[in-house]
């Protein structure tokens, strides 16, 4: 059986990794791909119809989407109308991530926890809801603003500023409606959870780092690390999840019509009200998924393509009860102005300490692999317990180098805090 993933980031590399050790999986290729990715045949690619006639070329029986901005484009119905197989929502569905507003709705219509908030049309209209609110408050742009498009303030000063950005056409179409929401606190966690509609089965817990400082502190970025599992999903917590988020979106799914066959994200605060959604995604996170599929003890392919066919009742996912890190290594300077181009040291000496090396932003220079991206590369570990999955990993992550690296050495302290 041969595969095909959309996109080439840390992501998707874990994806094609996890794919490959498939009982019936032939060929992973990869559009567009990163040749540093062992195992992967990269498919210089990126149009939807043709990447269509690629899968029918090739065989594929299986296509898997990395990001969300080809589901919001359509491409699982570009495909389905072709008859090929393919694990994600529909365009319709793909709201869910694409249209905060449209993610609000559904969650009030259906019951699911979270944050108060209003849809504003005007800058009046937004300012008048920050001040209804009180800071702190956060402020989002309604459509996909490759994740620059939320704002906590911690005053009024701020929200306003937000405010006008959003409206002031930085974010495109995106920022023309604002969302104001009630800022709430907690911890955070990551439940992924596979549903074909009709069963939904929620992935190992985990939570990330977006913070590009020690200590969560500083500018967000797409993620500097994530573990898994998450301690702050006690059992009775992931009990609630399970019944108040998950069952209730897969219902509300069918009720509204939405075609959801694929994987979503619910990005959780942990409040002392109880779980509550910040957001939904409709693919998998990034740097989560490496840390979740490294536990992962049974065949990917397999239940990926059973929840295409509607066959999700008939599948069991085993866990390896060994918790997994990853710890994200970046260009310095990112999420600000970075350089690329240097070449990377130590990456196969990194692999004999027990690791996997994800490539996120890489390329191939002459014989050597160098920078391409902000994130770069993915170092990801498990270990007997959390403590020997961090001693792997910063193992590892000390044999890599290149000029002016960067990566955050208290990845998972929220977790050892709690031991
Ligand atoms: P979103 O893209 O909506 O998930 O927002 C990105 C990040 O902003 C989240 O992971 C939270 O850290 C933060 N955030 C979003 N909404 C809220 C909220 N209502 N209260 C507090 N923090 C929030
Ligand atoms: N790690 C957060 C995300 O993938 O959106």
């Amino acid at each position: 059986m041969n595969v095909l993933i959309i996109a080439s980031g840390g992501r998707e590399h874990a994806l094609a990794w996890k794919l490959r050790q498939g009982a019936d999986v032939d060929t992973v290729y990869c559009a567009p791909g990163n040749p540093n990715m062992t195992g992967i045949e990269p498919v210089a690619i990126e149009e939807m119809n043709a990447l269509a006639d690629f899968a029918i070329r090739h065989d594929v029986r299986l296509t898997v989407v990395g990001p969300e901005a080809p589901l919001c484009d359509g491409i699982v119905d570009v495909f389905r109308e072709k008859s090929l197989p393919i694990f994600g929502p529909t365009k319709e569905a793909a709201q869910l991530e694409g249209s905060k507003t449209f993610a609000k709705e559904f969650m009030v219509r259906h019951a699911i926890p979270t944050a108060a908030y209003r849809k504003c049309l005007s800058a009046d209209d937004a300012r008048d809801c920050v001040r209804e609110f009180g800071p702190p408050v956060v402020v989002k742009a309604d459509g996909l603003a490759a994740g620059k498009g939320v704002t906590v303030a911690q005053t009024i000063e701020e929200a306003d500023q937000a405010v006008d950005e959003c409206l002031s056409g930085r974010f495109g179409e995106a920022g023309q409606i604002v969302v104001v929401e009630e800022c709430l606190v907690g911890e955070e966690a990551s439940i992924l959870a596979f549903t074909d509609g009709k069963t939904i089965i929620p992935l190992a817990s985990s939570q990330d780092h977006k913070r590009i400082g020690e200590g969560d502190t500083g500018p967000n970025t797409g993620g500097m690390g994530a573990y898994s599992p998450a301690p702050v999903v006690t059992h009775e917590l992931w009990n609630t999840i399970q019944s108040d988020v998950l069952e209730r979106f897969r219902k509300g799914c069918n009720r509204d019509g939405l075609d959801y066959r694929g994987v979503i994200y619910a990005g959780i605060m942990v409040t002392p009200n109880g779980p509550k959604v910040l957001e939904f995604n409709v693919r998998f996170g990034d740097p989560e998924t490496q840390a979740v599929l490294m536990r992962l003890e049974s065949d990917l392919a397999q239940a990926m393509i059973a929840t295409v066919e509607g066959r999700l009742d008939s599948v069991t996912l085993d866990w390896s009860p060994e918790p997994a890190v990853c710890v994200v290594m970046a260009s310095g300077g990112y999420p600000g102005k970075y350089e690329k181009g240097h070449v990377i040291t130590g990456l196969s000496e990194a692999e004999t300490k027990g690791a996997v090396v994800f490539h996120a932003g890489t390329a191939r220079k002459n014989n050597d692999v160098v920078t391409a991206g902000g994130r770069v590369l993915g170092v990801t570990a498990k270990g007997r317990d959390l403590q020997q999955a961090l001693n792997r990993v910063y193992e590892a992550v000390d044999c890599i180098d290149w000029k002016d690296a960067y990566h955050r050495r208290d990845i998972a302290h929220r977790a050892l805090a709690r031991m």
